[in-house]
């Protein structure tokens, strides 16, 4: 089994790339879905078969070819399908705020929603063992990064408010409700946080074992999408999520030979070299601009062909886990790959059992394991690429 992820900077092409890949997977043999988590989706285009979309409009996976299915999430059927009663008590607090009924049902689909319904389908085909191999075609750098990190979020909301929340809305909730117009939720709406949660579980262990779950960046080689390129690489390394290639995609080829396109062909090869540099520790795989937009079967299976050539893209290409505890003579020690940063960027707190590392909006909450949980963190050292915290005695938390 395995799942890998498709992500980038908006319109790199992300979405081509996981069709194609999807489409020589299903040739070799692999019982293969692409699944979209874009809400702009775009999959069904790629493939741009017309009869067999329209023939299977009512499905939710639709099966392009002997092997190959593809799956656009439609947030309102998962809605209905997971959400019912989180949504209900949501619509309900929304319009007895005075919204209109149809706005209050639009927002009711709060952020986040997205993902986790994206991550209960793939929970389920996990855990059901549906398919060989699971292809995301994530939406843009940002998203994708919100979805990698509700497993971890899930898990501390639970352990930290969840319960809490929900005593209180048993014990307090009719004496509020007796003064306040606002409704509390009924234990139907925590029963249904519960069973979602209950749905999720293990999928954290799964995004982040790298035999399982590799991340693949796509990148074009231009300035601002290297750059982006490289903050995405190490919020993946944050997560905890195995980046095992990066591919750059739309370069000139040299057959290209127009003095037009000269300071072009110069300043890709300058950003091609750089990103060989930034990147050295994991495959970089090339793809050139085609002569036209590729969508269909045809092109699809022509990028394919460029971009595995001699490859399986089900192998893994790098195993590295991003990070790991390790024990030295006395001391314990938490390495993490985190490239890209100097160490002012990075923020960290030790709270009980959990560590708390904040690189600029984004936070990762690492729950440590219990010989450590009653330790201090004694020291924190980045070196090239590598952030070390060191563990030692009895904490004084
Ligand atoms: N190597 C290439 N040669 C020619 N056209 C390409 C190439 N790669 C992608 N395209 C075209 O570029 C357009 C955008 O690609 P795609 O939709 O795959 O990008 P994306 O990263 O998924 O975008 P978004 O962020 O909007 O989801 C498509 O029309 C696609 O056919
Ligand atoms: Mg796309």
């Amino acid at each position: 089994m395995r799942i890998i992820l498709y992500t980038g900077k908006g319109g790199v092409g992300k979405t081509t790339i996981a069709a194609a890949t999807g489409i020589k997977l299903a040739e070799l043999g692999y019982k293969t879905i692409v699944i979209s988590l874009d809400v702009a989706h775009s999959l069904r285009d790629a493939f741009d078969n017309h009869e067999k979309l329209v023939r299977q409009r009512e499905e939710k996976q639709i099966q392009i070819r002997e092997n190959l299915w593809i799956q656009e999430i439609n947030v309102q059927e998962a809605i209905v399908e997971y959400w019912n009663d989180v949504y209900g008590y949501i619509r309900s607090l929304l319009n007895r705020s005075g919204l209109d009924s149809l706005v209050a049902e639009e927002i009711a689909v709060f952020p986040g929603m997205e993902e986790i319904c994206a991550l209960l389908y793939i929970n389920q085909y996990v855990r059901e063992k549906s398919y060989d191999v699971i292809i995301l075609d994530c939406a843009p750098t940002g998203e994708s990064l919100r979805f990698v990190s509700i497993p971890t979020t899930l898990e501390w909301y639970m352990r930290h408010i969840f319960k809490l929340e929900r005593n209180l809305a048993k014990v307090a909730g009719p004496v509020i409700e007796r003064v306040s117009s606002v409704p509390i939720p009924r234990d139907n709406y925590f029963q249904n946080i519960q069973d979602l949660f209950d749905k999720l579980e293990g999928i954290d262990g799964v995004l982040t074992d790298p035999k399982i779950t590799t991340v693949r960046l796509v990148t074009n080689p231009e300035k601002i999408v290297i750059k982006e390129t490289q903050r995405a690489f190490m919020y993946f390394c944050l997560y905890g999520l195995c980046i095992d290639a990066v591919i750059i995609n739309r370069i000139f080829p040299d057959s290209v030979d127009s003095a037009y396109f000269e300071a072009w062909k110069r300043s890709q090869q300058r950003y091609i070299t750089e990103a060989t540099d930034y990147f050295s520790d994991v495959p970089i795989w090339k793809v050139n601009l085609f002569t036209e937009e590729i969508v269909g079967e045809h092109g699809l299976h022509r990028l394919a062909d460029t971009l595995y050539s001699g490859i399986n893209p089900a192998d893994q290409f790098s195993e590295e886990r991003p990070y790991q505890f390790q024990k030295m003579g006395d001391t314990y020690q938490l390495s993490m790959r985190l490239p890209f940063l100097s160490k002012e960027e990075i923020g960290l707190t030790k709270h009980g059992d959990e560590l708390i590392i904040t690189v600029g909006g984004f936070k990762q909450h690492i729950a440590l394991p219990r010989t450590l949980s009653n330790k201090k963190t004694s020291g924190a050292k980045l070196t090239g690429n590598q952030l070390v915290i060191k563990f030692e005695g009895e904490s004084r938390i």
